[in-house]
């Protein structure tokens, strides 16, 4: 078994000091570590991540730990330490909003154009894409051999720093969100835009979710740096799998089941759900006008649906992400007052990290609603279906990475519009019985298939072949 370095900013799990002093770790946040925690099942894997907080910055002074995996499966955890203002630039000027608004195709939600983007890129993202590249350089002198598998847009630059000092290293990287065209990119000063790119060509392979962004990869490396035939030669498209055992696990616990009883007892006849981040990318503001819409068209629907979305605060340190989440609140709040009253709410709207009440919820929804303006892929749309219990329908964006993979079960919706999302919904609701088992059952089987397993050995196998040409 070859060793890999798994690197990714968010570690799999959080560590935090509890109240009398002892180390209590957390699930890590995000969609990116759920989809990598299974390798640690089959690899000798070493985790490097950012120390976020007191307990994980006190662990990387002390070098790497040994940890457990929720199925005990053993793994080394290595936190790296960042200056605060240096880790505040990465996080909150370039990675997010900067790169995640270019690749989602928000710039303008951008709202701060007296920002020094090239100075915090400078001062932040290089710095931090340097310590990760110093931990890794470290990790491989102890086993030079292993496979390195940087993770997703906050580490475009290490890969070509580690390529620096160790040209025969094995370097992957996988991108998690969305590639934009060669256009988009130029709204980054070209310079900047240059690096993330070279970043990844410094890599021996480099995964995407869906062959759409794969094609736009090739194209924007053709045209900043006519290098469109590398990009061809080491790219390929591996969407990340489900870990479907797992989640059942997750779903028939004693938590979730509590959590589901209460939903069960306090549920409307026809529940429709959404479960997300509250990052503007998602679109919640749109979803929530569409329901509006459908109230708005059918008054017989009054008092007997509801929507419930549980949203995941995220990034509010960061002010485009707070007012996005105000413009939710509020939209929630217009739709409630316009047609709630006796007792009915028709938007519940809870913004919270909750993800036994999140799973509980998947199990119990009548409807789907997962709108993204643009995703690089989508795990709620391929994770809640595994556990529905009601053969609930998928509404999907055309514009999520999932739809190449199950849009064919969803019933699709352009993102930005509303009308014709309400019609989607309510074609949703008037689906006959075995047509919606026959989607659902479309769906999990799609999903199944694609195990976890596969996902990761496809990673350390389109690693190989490259690196072993290479050399
Ligand atoms: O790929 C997108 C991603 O990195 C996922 O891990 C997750 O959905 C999200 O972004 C997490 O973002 P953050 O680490 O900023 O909370």
């Amino acid at each position: 078994m070859r060793p890999l370095l798994v690197v990714s900013n968010r570690a799999p799990v959080g560590v935090d000091v509890d109240a009398d002093g002892n180390r209590a770790t957390r699930r890590g946040a995000g969609g990116l570590v759920s989809a990598l925690r299974p390798l640690i099942r089959d690899h000798a894997v070493t985790w490097v991540a950012s120390a976020t907080t007191d307990a994980e910055r006190a662990l990387a002074a002390a070098g790497s730990v040994d940890q457990q995996g929720e199925d005990g499966s053993p793994y080394r955890l290595r936190f790296v330490a960042h200056d605060l203002e240096a880790y505040r630039l990465f996080y909150e000027v370039v990675a997010n909003p900067a790169l995640w608004f270019v690749q989602h195709g928000l710039w303008r939600l951008k709202h701060d154009p007296e920002a020094d983007l090239a100075g915090a890129w400078r001062d932040g993202y290089t710095t931090v894409n340097a310590a990760f590249a110093a931990a890794v350089l470290q990790e491989l002198e102890q086993a030079p051999d292993a496979g390195v598998l940087f993770q997703d847009y906050h580490l475009y630059e290490a890969p070509a720093m580690v390529r620096e000092e160790r040209p025969e290293a094995r370097l992957a990287h996988f991108v998690h969100i969305p590639w934009p065209g060669p256009g988009e990119w130029s709204v980054l000063p070209r310079a900047l835009s240059v690096r993330v790119h070279e970043g990844l060509l410094a890599c021996d392979s480099v995964g995407f979710h869906t062959e759409r962004w794969r094609r736009a990869f090739v194209e924007s490396c053709a045209v900043l740096l006519g290098r469109g035939d590398e990009a061809a030669a080491c790219s390929h498209v591996n969407p990340v799998a489900v870990d479907a055992s797992g989640l059942e696990a997750v779903a028939g616990s004693a938590a979730v089941k509590e959590r589901e009883a209460d939903l069960v007892a306090a549920r409307p006849e026809i529940l429709v759900l959404r479960v997300d981040r509250t990052d503007p990318s998602k679109n919640a503001v749109a979803g929530f006008a569409a329901f509006g819409h459908l109230l708005g068209r059918r008054p017989d629907l009054h008092g007997r649906i509801g929507m419930l979305a549980l949203l995941d605060p995220s990034r509010q340190a960061i002010p485009e992400y707070v007012r996005y989440r105000e413009a939710l609140e509020h939209e929630a709040r217009r739709v409630n007052a316009s047609f709630g009253g006796a007792g009915w709410v028709p938007i519940d709207l809870r913004v919270r990290d909750d993800f036994p009440g999140s799973v509980a919820a998947y199990r119990q929804y009548d409807v789907l609603l997962v709108n993204p303006l643009r995703d690089g892929l989508n795990l709620v749309a391929m994770e809640a279906p595994l556990v529905n219990a009601r053969n609930g329908v998928l509404v999907l964006s055309r514009e999520a990475g999932a739809w190449e993979e199950i849009g064919r079960w969803a019933l699709a919706v352009d993102p930005s519009d509303v009308a014709g999302t309400a019609d989607a919904l309510e074609q949703a609701l008037a689906l006959a019985p075995a047509e919606r088992r026959r989607r659902i059952e479309g769906i999990r089987r799609r999903v199944r298939a694609h195990d976890t397993r596969a996902w990761a050995a496809a990673e350390v196998a389109a690693l190989d072949a490259r690196s072993t040409m290479r050399s």
